[in-house]
């Protein structure tokens, strides 16, 4: 009798393994929905149309005088990106639809803070892809198909059904909050422009072997042996890892400028080329 129930047990046991192994997790990646297929194409001067400034590239001004370029003005960090306008071009805190801004109906992009995949502050089927980080660049923006969404543990859409819909909620200005239950994706809560608005979450990702530490402010790196290593969110940037008072700490570090620019760290020298 003892026999026979255990092994009606083993027989379930066995029909239910076969039955979840049967509905593994099905892990896809997503469709690039924004910024769309369009490059930048620079106002010209000459258009016939006696402008009196275009955007001679995403983030500078053309001075037009008698349908002649005279020069080109950056426009600077506080408002970084041209807007071309009837008239004349404005330098804007948002880029143009053609320089990685949303056209209407589309999903934002974000500005980019490091290298990798990004889940999406607010809506769990987007994900941000960023392969350069800058003050101007822009990610390419994900959709994961329906019934599916982000998962950082496998950085690809996973079914609902294995994976829960995080997003991030911003209770005060000027706060930190951690991505769900992840230490290494965490959010900035910027005030909002308007007063009474909402604070707007920035996302982040500390580097591989780091995690956000929510006292010091800071992703907290994580040192196997004394060395300089890569910081994988950015590649002109590197942790030195070293021994002080018996103890195993790190620095970030910025790749020296050489001649002929930004070094960017090697892994295999363990120094900047
Ligand atoms: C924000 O407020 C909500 C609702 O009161 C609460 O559930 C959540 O834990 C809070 N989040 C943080 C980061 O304090
Ligand atoms: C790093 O340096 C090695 C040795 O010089 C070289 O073979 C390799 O291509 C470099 N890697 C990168 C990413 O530049």
């Amino acid at each position: 009798m003892m026999d026979r129930a255990r092994l009606a047990l083993a027989a379930a046991l066995l029909l239910q393994l076969t039955y979840l192994q049967a509905q593994d997790p099905f892990d896809v990646p997503g469709t690039r929905v924004s910024p769309l297929a369009r490059v930048f194409t620079a106002g010209d001067c000459a258009d016939g149309t006696g402008k009196s400034s275009v955007c001679s590239s995403c983030t500078a001004v053309d001075v037009c005088v008698a349908g002649a370029s005279i020069g080109s003005a950056s426009c600077g960090t506080a408002t970084p990106y041209c807007n071309e306008g009837e008239v004349e071009a404005t330098c804007s805190t948002t880029p143009s639809s053609d320089c990685g801004g949303a056209a209407a109906g589309q999903p934002a992009t974000i500005t980019c803070a490091s290298l990798g995949l990004l889940p999406d502050p607010v809506n769990c089927r987007y994900y941000h892809l960023c392969l350069s980080v800058g003050t101007a660049v822009q990610s390419a923006v994900y959709e994961c198909p329906p019934g599916y969404a982000f998962s950082v543990a496998v950085l690809a859409c996973r079914s609902t059904l294995y994976q829960s819909c995080v997003s991030v909620t911003c209770n005060a200005s000027n706060t930190f909050v951690y991505y769900g239950s992840s230490q290494r994706y965490y959010a900035y809560c910027a005030a909002a422009a308007t007063t009474g608005a909402a604070p707007t979450p920035h996302i982040f990702k500390c580097p591989n072997r780091a995690v956000f530490n929510m006292n010091t402010r800071s992703c907290v790196y994580t040192c196997f042996g004394q060395g300089n290593f890569v910081n994988t969110n950015d590649l002109n940037t590197y942790y030195q890892c070293y021994l002080s008072n018996g103890r195993m700490v790190s620095q970030l570090r910025r790749c020296p400028v050489g001649p002929s620019g930004a070094t960017t760290f090697n892994q295999t020298l363990g120094y900047c080329t």
